[in-house]
């Protein structure tokens, strides 16, 4: 049988790194793994997971999602002329109070997480269409799904990717087409490390009023704590994908914890928002332990 081809975005670290290391490894060798990185400087680290195996099952490929001809070019690369399975995984994060924020940070968040998910999408489309049959899978955040303070740009990046797929999944129903979000909660990844943060005692936050500045010093201690003591590990959320990716008739949502964040569920049972609104704030900034979920 042949292979099923699988492209990833975002293989150099956290995610994409270990599931691109996980289905390259299936002792059956069903996937055909082209695991895309931006700069192929990083590509040791993948490297390193696979040992030297896996010579037929995975190619590392250049791929910028937010340059168009770097995507072209990826795809001319693909040897089998055909993706079965696209994977946009590849994203970045933005903390800080908003009105720190510069356009063209503001951008590059957008550019990366919402655009390159999209223009990675239009580059294989048509041809999954003509395929008749295909897979998507996309790296969503339960920031995709609620709003958190200090991460405004970042949230409306990951919402606006929700609306994208979701208007996407209805349309390719038709197409044999299926399109799931894997909704992230706090994983241990380079995504802390790489995320574009305002650090307490920055020149840039110099301007910024006592009360965010106190609000931020809480939320940097919140995040901080979830990512200590919630946090899954890549294994957990290659489990997910695995699991889309095997389902014959796979869901839109995946949530890698297994169920709907009681947060979320809020915006659901309370739809005027106000519920979920309180509920986030004491989560975050209360300091009465007790009231913390
Ligand atoms: N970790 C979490 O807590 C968490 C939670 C929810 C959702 N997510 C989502 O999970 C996805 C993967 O993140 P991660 O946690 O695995 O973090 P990560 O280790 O920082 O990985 C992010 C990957 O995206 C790549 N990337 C960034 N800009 C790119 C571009 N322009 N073109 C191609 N690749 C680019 C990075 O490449 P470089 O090495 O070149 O920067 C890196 O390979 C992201 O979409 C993120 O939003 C993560």
């Amino acid at each position: 049988m042949d292979k099923k081809v699988v492209l990833i975005t975002g293989c150099s670290s956290g995610i994409g790194l270990s599931l691109a290391v996980r289905l390259a490894s299936d002792p059956k060798k069903t996937y055909k793994v082209y695991a895309t990185m931006r700069n192929l400087t990083k590509k040791e680290r993948l490297l390193d997971c696979i040992k030297g195996l896996h010579q037929d099952t995975l190619d590392i490929l250049q791929m910028d999602v937010t340059d168009r001809t770097s995507i072209l070019n990826a795809r001319d690369k693909i040897v089998e002329k055909r993706v079965d399975i696209l994977v946009c995984n590849a994203g970045v994060g933005l903390m800080g109070p908003l009105e720190v924020q510069s356009m063209d940070v503001m951008r590059q968040i957008l550019d990366v997480n919402l655009l390159g998910t999209i223009q990675t999408i239009q580059a294989f489309l048509p041809d999954m269409k003509a395929q008749g049959e295909g897979r998507i899978l996309v790296t969503g955040s339960t920031g995709g799904l609620h709003g958190l303070p200090f991460n405004e740009v970042y949230c409306a990046s990951k919402f606006a990717v929700e609306g994208a797929c979701e208007s996407l999944a209805v349309l390719l129903k038709h197409f044999n087409i299926h399109v799931s979000l894997i909704e992230c909660g706090p994983v241990n990844t380079d995504f802390l490390i790489n995320l574009q943060k305002a650090e307490l005692g920055d020149t840039s936050l110099q301007n910024v009023d006592p009360q965010t500045l106190s609000l931020y010093e809480k939320f940097l201690q919140h995040c901080g704590s979830v990512f200590q003591n919630a946090a899954q590990d890549t294994e957990d959320i290659v489990k997910v994908f695995l699991d889309a990716i095997q389902s014959p008739s796979p869901a839109f949502r995946y949530f890698t914890s297994g169920f709907v964040p009681p947060l979320t569920e809020l915006k659901l049972t309370h739809p005027d928002g106000l519920q979920y609104i309180s509920a986030m704030s004491d989560h975050i900034f209360s300091d009465n332990e007790q009231q913390r979920p």
